[in-house]
């Protein structure tokens, strides 16, 4: 019998609602490509400004309930900066609820960024995504910054040796199915008591397992590094804050924050959600690049495939690969972003096609 899985969905804010339901056509489209039309049932879930409208609040506990009765979950982009609440970013509140501690940010070039060749850059950036410097995510109750003069702050960051070690970890396995490299990011040579750990623990990782090359940066010169020779890397493994500034970086390495895609993984839950933010300045233009979310779904296909041993979901990721694939390196009806003159739309039915064609 074809297993089933639920899927929720969170359509977020900005250009979010446009960039999941595009995500969401191609899904469909390649599960209609099989016989297992019924493997996905969508539960469409309010978070965001469209909960805060119907319930004052960006984040309902109903929604945290409901997301534990299903299998995966896609999020789009959140406009947390602008709630008239002062809580937690709700994205932030679902990765620590629910202990999505591995961020998984990969990038590769097509060469839309003339600086780098197609097939240059092929690299995956393994973020730590419950503590370190984001006050979001690291006090049980109340948030990490306390303002305590009009015109002093302090922020309070949280390193822990088990959250390092498990990060660490997850980079490591990444590595062994890649090309045997990482890179461990850091600022160990000023944050002399927190990265530290960080640090430790990866040396330790790196004697347990000697067959992957490893080595370690500090983030000021990995930023640099990523310019100048980005193709070097492979696995880049770091620490919360750092994984979000260089996977911003590895994205313009690529040529756009449209084509930067991110999972984020726990034990049990996976949550596909773009790199990129609400893109106010074209949001409801329909112009916005919508491959960053479709990718980010195709790993969400994959870790379903891993996690449940199922080959109809494994049929779904390759198919889906390869026809982004087959849409980039044609360049077919691409976003502004990229140089083109196509939609959204254009960019999905480009994708919707190449589905198609592969089949037949
Ligand atoms: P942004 O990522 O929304 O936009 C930066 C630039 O990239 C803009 O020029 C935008 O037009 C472009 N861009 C982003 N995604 C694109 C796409 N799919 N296609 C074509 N162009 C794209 O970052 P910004 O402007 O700093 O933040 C806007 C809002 O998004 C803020 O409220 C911020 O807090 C939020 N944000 C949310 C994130 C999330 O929920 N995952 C992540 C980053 C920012
Ligand atoms: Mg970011």
């Amino acid at each position: 019998m074809v297993k089933r899985y639920r899927i929720g969905v969170m359509r977020g804010d900005g250009i979010g609602p446009e960039v999941v339901d595009s995500a969401l056509r191609v899904l469909k489209a390649a599960v209609d490509q099989g016989s297992e039309s019924d493997i996905f049932e969508y539960l469409y879930l309010d978070v965001g400004w469209s909960s805060y409208k119907k319930f004052d609040t960006s984040l309902t506990s109903d929604v945290l309930s409901q997301l534990q009765e299903t299998d995966a979950w896609i999020l789009g982009p959140i406009e947390a900066g602008s709630y008239p609440e002062a809580v937690a970013n709700p994205s932030g509140r679902i990765r620590k609820h629910f202990d999505l501690y591995g961020n998984l940010r990969p990038a590769k070039s097509f060469g839309f960024n003339p600086c780098y060749k197609s097939g240059q850059v092929d690299l995956i950036i393994v973020r730590e995504n419950t503590e370190g410097f984001y006050a979001d995510r690291n006090m049980y109750e109340g948030s990490g910054e306390v303002r305590i003069t009009a015109d002093i702050s302090l922020a309070i960051g949280v390193f822990k040796r088990e959250a390092c070690r498990r990060i660490i970890r997850l980079g490591f396995e990444y590595a062994q199915h890649r090309h045997r490299k990482i890179t461990a990011v850091h600022k160990a040579n000023v944050l002399r008591r927190s990265n530290i750990i960080f640090l430790e623990e990866f040396r330790k990782a790196c004697n347990l397992i000697p067959d992957v090359q490893a080595n370690d940066k500090m983030m000021d010169a990995m930023a640099y590094e990523l310019i100048v020779h980005p193709e070097l890397y492979d696995v880049i493994v770091t620490t919360n804050m750092f994984g979000d500034i260089l996977s911003d970086e590895a994205a313009g390495i690529t040529g756009s924050l449209g084509l930067a895609p991110s999972l984020n993984v726990g034990d049990r839950y996976a949550m596909a959600q773009a790199v990129h933010g609400t893109a106010p300045d074209i949001a409801g233009k329909g112009i916005a690049n919508p491959l960053a979310e479709i990718m980010s779904v195709s790993m969400l296909t994959e870790w379903l495939s891993n996690r449940h041993d199922d080959s109809a979901l494994v049929r779904i990721h390759k198919s889906l690969e390869t026809a982004i694939e087959a849409t980039m390196t044609g360049r077919q009806l691409l976003t502004p972003d990229l140089g083109g003159s196509g939609t959204t739309a254009s960019v999905t039915d480009s994708v919707i096609r190449n589905l198609r064609a592969s089949r037949s």
